[in-house]
């Protein structure tokens, strides 16, 4: 009888152990899941209505007074760059996206009034993400915060 309590006891034990295991590997997974880059980009070409396919987009920190280039992309065919951090945080700062603006719509055998476009914008590492998107024509633009 004593015998049959203690075992039927430790296997309750290691069942909820095991359970316990699980849920911290799923809720490890779930955060793994979630991460996302802390900043992407989506440029539309509101002209046509598409996604801007393979535009140059690079990134810019401005330090000591000056920009410095971190990084240089190119959209893909849904218009987005989701390559322009690594994933993790990023330093608090004054940042800068440059969209080649001019170059794309040559391409297209259209003529920009804007050579390149530049958003300059800050960002605060204790935030989880920002999304700087681009809505382009060749005479005008907009972007915002988006999440
Ligand atoms: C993007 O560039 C690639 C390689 O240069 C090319 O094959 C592709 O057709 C281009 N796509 C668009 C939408 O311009
Ligand atoms: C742009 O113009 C050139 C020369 O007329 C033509 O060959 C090409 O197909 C045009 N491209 C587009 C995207 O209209």
């Amino acid at each position: 009888m004593e015998y049959k309590k203690l075992s039927s006891f430790s296997l309750l034990c290691i069942a909820s152990l095991m359970a316990f295991r699980l849920q911290v590997i799923s809720a490890h997974l779930s955060k793994e899941m979630n991460s996302r880059p802390p900043l992407t980009t989506h440029v539309l070409d509101i002209s046509s209505g598409v996604p801007a396919a393979n535009m140059s987009v690079s990134l810019y920190q401005f330090t000591n007074g000056k920009w410095d280039l971190l990084k240089e992309s190119i959209t893909n065919t849904d218009g987005r760059c989701q390559d322009l951090t690594s994933r993790g945080s990023i330093p608090s700062g004054i940042y800068k996206l440059q969209f080649q603006t001019q170059q794309y719509f040559e391409r297209r055998n259209t003529s920009s009034f804007f050579p390149f476009v530049e958003v300059v914008f800050n960002l605060n590492s204790q935030q989880e993400h920002y999304h700087v998107p681009l809505l382009l024509s060749p005479y005008g633009y907009s972007t915002y915060r988006g999440s």
